[in-house]
């Protein structure tokens, strides 16, 4: 199937069409979601697995005055402050990642017209992550466990579950490690306990079918480099 040919807007009917036509949301209109289906994408997504049952997750889930408010606050924390995330994020990869990641960047910043050595481009454009792309509605995941790497296996297997239901149901999204920066400004405006860590966090919302960030698909190495059979 060739997903380039799916229109953003239709709704998935089965788990392959949904991982083959999800990818990351970088534009959306402002239509609201319909509550019933924020309801039925985060309920059905407690069906995830985790270590032992343990269920390391809670979620918020932030729409209308109140995210606006909430990124203006990350706004600004990230105009005049530097990120400190409560999880570790990474500092070293192996060089055919970086490649990878040097080639994501590439492909970002020419769809989106900015020269990859201007920086106050980028940097705007970086900024974009706490208006959350214009989504209308915007997703925490917090946690109260001490943050470990199954932990992350967990919170893991529930946000891919949360990205393929939001796509079943014709809704974009995008994971978004840059949520979790300022914890503490999303701490203070959703009054939640100091000791619920932000992970990160998603925009989610019905994709603007006629930016073309929302195109582009991000290429996979191949099945027989990564596969192995015995
Ligand atoms: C844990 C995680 C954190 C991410 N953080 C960000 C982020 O902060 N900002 C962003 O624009 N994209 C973020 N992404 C999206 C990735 O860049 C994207 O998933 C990857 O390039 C593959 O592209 P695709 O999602 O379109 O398939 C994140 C993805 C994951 C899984």
């Amino acid at each position: 199937m060739n997903s380039e040919m799916i229109s953003i807007h239709e709704t998935a009917t089965s788990v392959t069409e949904a991982l083959d036509t999800r990818h990351s949301i970088r534009e959306y209109l402002s239509q609201p979601i319909p509550e019933e289906i924020l309801k039925r994408i985060f309920e059905k997504a407690l069906r995830s697995p985790s270590w032992k049952n343990s269920q390391p997750w809670k979620v918020h889930i932030v729409s209308g005055g109140k995210k606006d408010l909430l990124a203006e606050a990350l706004t600004k924390a990230a105009l005049e402050s530097t990120p400190r995330p409560e999880t570790s994020w990474p500092e070293s990869y192996p060089s055919d990642a970086k490649k990878r990641m040097f080639d994501l960047g590439m492909k970002i910043y020419g769809v989106a017209g900015i020269d990859r050595k201007d920086k106050e481009a980028r940097d705007k454009f970086m900024l974009r992550n706490f208006e959350f792309f214009g989504a209308p509605t915007a997703v925490f995941i917090t946690s109260k466990f001490d943050l470990n790497f199954f932990v992350g296996i967990d919170l893991g297997c529930f946000l891919q579950s949360v990205l393929l239901l939001a796509r079943e149901e014709g809704l974009g999204t995008c994971p978004q490690a840059a949520l979790g920066a300022f914890p503490d400004v999303v701490r203070n405006a959703l009054t939640l306990p100091q000791e619920e860590k932000v992970i990160l966090g998603l925009s989610i919302g019905y994709p603007n079918p006629d930016s073309e960030l929302n195109r582009f698909h991000t290429p996979r190495e191949s099945a027989e480099d990564l596969i192995h059979f015995y």
